[in-house]
């Protein structure tokens, strides 16, 4: 339902890093102190061998405990935490009514004319609306449409992140950043629009589950959702490691993912909104134009949220 169950629960050990004041899921922050063992794991599979792992973020430091439940194929998780809630500058309904979803190259398609599923994964559900935005794998929310994000009951995985839910003869493509505590959430604007037909912005209704149907669907068909200048997931460089280096090298998440030394992807207001490199075979933390985890307070990057029940927006504090 609306609760951020999941992603509070994912969150890891609130350290003392981040400054965020009242939450609950307060963030936290990262880290990287990293175990050498840990960390040449960690490269191993992108790289051949990694090179002595040089932690040198003093402000930041990362358990060598795997928070992160990988997919199998992983490798190993490196890093830990991640933040809270949130929505970008961008609220419209981008609603995907009929555009017919890319046909998956490397999948054979089942019957004549009829695209297979990306990922293979499909159906059927109840969906619930979701208003506050998350990301428990640290997807920044003030570089992606926090309107079209679905959060699943499972983790999401580094490759069919895009999902396809259907309703009410409408359907949506929906980001799966974040995982539920058991229902089929998506983004209050986006249950909205299966629900009503108009964007919560507009009309906006309120009610519980509805049936509807959902699939894998080709990750251009979410790439409208991104919105960084390069169409590169958006994660948190002191945050997400684990999410970024335990996704192995040839899937989604590894190729397609920018660093950006923000430390709270549900509201972006610490940090600095710069990107962030990182070549594991040198070391396991991202290099940044500024120390990688500062907490400085950060504005111009507002997540905003629209409120259940309402068409009217909330910027995320933290
Ligand atoms: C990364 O994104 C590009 C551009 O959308 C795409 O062509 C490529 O297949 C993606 N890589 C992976 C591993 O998904």
């Amino acid at each position: 339902m609306l609760s951020k169950i999941a992603t509070s629960a994912l969150l890891i050990g609130a350290s003392a890093a981040a400054a965020a004041p009242a939450r609950v899921y307060t963030t936290v922050v990262a880290t990287v102190t990293v175990d050498p063992a840990v960390a040449a794991a960690a490269a191993a599979p992108t790289t051949s061998k990694v090179a002595p792992p040089a932690p040198v973020v003093p402000s930041v430091v990362f358990s060598s405990v795997p928070a992160v439940p990988v997919v199998s194929s992983v490798v190993a998780p490196v890093v830990p935490p991640v933040v809270p809630s949130v929505l970008p500058s961008k609220v419209s309904s981008k609603v995907s009514s009929a555009v017919p979803s890319a046909v998956p190259s490397a999948v054979p398609s089942g019957a004549p004319g009829t695209p297979a599923p990306v990922g293979g994964g499909s159906g059927s559900i109840s969906v619930t609306p979701h208003d506050v935005y998350g990301s428990s794998i640290g997807v920044l929310g003030c570089h992606v449409n926090v309107n079209r994000i679905a959060y699943w009951p499972t983790f999401p995985g580094c490759d069919n992140l895009c999902k396809k839910v259907t309703s009410n003869g409408r359907s949506v493509y929906i980001l799966h950043i974040d995982q539920s505590g058991g229902a089929h959430d998506i983004s209050y604007d986006a249950w909205n629009y299966l629900n009503s037909g108009s964007s919560a912005t507009e009309n906006p209704t309120m009610g519980g589950g509805i049936p509807a149907t959902w699939e894998d669907a080709d990750m251009d068909n979410c790439k409208d959702i991104i919105k960084t200048p390069d169409g590169k997931l958006p994660l948190s460089a002191a945050n997400s490691m684990n999410t970024w280096a335990g996704c192995p090298a040839g899937s989604y998440v590894h190729e397609n993912s920018s660093l950006w030394n923000v430390l709270n992807p549900n509201a972006c207001t610490f940090g600095y909104n710069e990107r962030c490199t990182i070549d594991l075979a040198v070391s396991n933390q991202a290099s940044c134009p500024h120390v990688l985890g500062a907490n400085n307070a950060l504005t111009g990057v507002p997540v905003e949220n629209i409120q259940y029940g309402k068409s009217s927006k909330v910027t995320a504090l933290q």
